[in-house]
């Protein structure tokens, strides 16, 4: 039985990620300080879970997490592009500083491997798509920068200590659970449960950015094969996590407004500073070096968001 230390726990992602390492039948402990992440996203599963709400910060309490562990999956993160770009610094102390702590836990603690959620914001406007891994990276916003830096970091753990480390470029995470409340949720969260709410959403700028919307149990999955693929395929390297399809937000609004049966309109409001234009991924590294398949596509994932969103409101 192998032990998952997850940070970020109480998130949306590492409690998805908590849940499918339980129910393999592994360990989890977890940490998280509960900056942005929510005790009911635990609610089933906190007995059977070592749970320790702390700041990844506490290079103590980091260095206690990791004793023992055999995986780190590090999730812990202010996922915001605007919030970085309000919040510099408090962005860079969330996304880089706690990841070099973690990154010096794990090397300590002798840890098998550390699989971190990176980012496509990374990949910045570069106007080629799909985006592939060997591209040059050329981030906007400070949040791209830090996820980036991390990135970096991951890296040169692997090459300086040997410390095995897979980044996971992921691609606009959706689904159950994700926080919709704050202004700097995800935007399907968001339109979601304004949308159930009979509340009229915004898109910001005219809609016709793109993403390559991805559906949690797609990013869980890579997490567990990124711990389980022969080092010479995936230590020391970066994979996109995403589906391959780009989806604008315009097109994207019409098919909530369908399966929600929503009656009124989008409003506009001005294009948010550090967004990109479009991200669409290309999968065939993910797919060649760690088994990755999306299993689940947009439309059905939206679905099933709904229905959780529909039940949880
Ligand atoms: C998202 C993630 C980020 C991750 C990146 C790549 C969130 C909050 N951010 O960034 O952590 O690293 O994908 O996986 O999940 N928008 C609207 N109206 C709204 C909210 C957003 O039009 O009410 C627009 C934004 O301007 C943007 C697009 O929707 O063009 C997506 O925004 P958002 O969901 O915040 O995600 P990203 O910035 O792409």
């Amino acid at each position: 039985m192998a032990l998952y230390l997850i940070t970020g726990v109480a998130g949306f992602i590492g409690s998805g990620l908590a849940r499918a390492v339980l129910a393999q039948g592994d360990q989890v402990r977890g940490i998280d300080n509960l900056s942005t992440g929510r005790r009911e996203n635990l609610t089933e599963i906190k007995d059977g879970i070592d749970f320790r709400e702390a700041d990844l910060l506490d290079l103590d309490a980091v260095h206690a997490a990791c004793k023992g562990a055999d995986y780190v999956l590090h999730q812990a993160a202010i996922p915001s592009v605007p919030k970085s770009v309000v919040d510099p610094l408090g962005s860079n102390r969330a996304n880089v500083d706690a990841t070099v702590n973690v990154l010096v836990g794990a090397r300590d603690a002798k840890v098998k491997r550390v699989v971190y959620a990176a980012s496509s914001s990374a990949y910045g406007d570069t106007p080629t798509l799909p985006k592939r891994e060997d591209m040059p990276p050329n981030p906007i916003s400070p949040y791209a920068v830090a996820k980036l830096a991390s990135e970096y970091y991951m890296v040169s753990f692997y090459r300086c200590y040997g410390l095995e480390t897979v980044c996971l470029r992921y691609f606009n995470i959706f689904g159950p659970r994700q926080d919709p409340s704050s202004p700097y949720s995800g935007v399907l969260a968001k339109f979601i449960t304004q949308m159930l709410r009979g509340e009229q959403p915004t898109i910001f700028g005219d809609g016709s950015q793109s993403r390559d919307f991805t559906y949690i149990d797609n990013a869980v999955e890579a997490n567990l094969l990124a711990c389980k693929a022969p080092a010479e395929q995936a230590a020391g390297r970066v994979f996109n996590i995403a589906t391959g399809r780009r989806v604008d937000l315009n097109e994207t609004f019409l098919t909530l407004k369908q399966i929600i049966g929503y009656k009124g309109e989008v409003k506009h409001a001005p294009e948010r500073a550090g967004d990109i234009k479009h991200s669409l991924a290309d999968m065939s590294r993910a797919e060649k070096h760690l088994g990755y398949k999306p299993k689940v596509d947009f439309e059905e994932g939206l679905r099933r968001t709904i229905e959780w969103y529909r039940k949880s409101l």
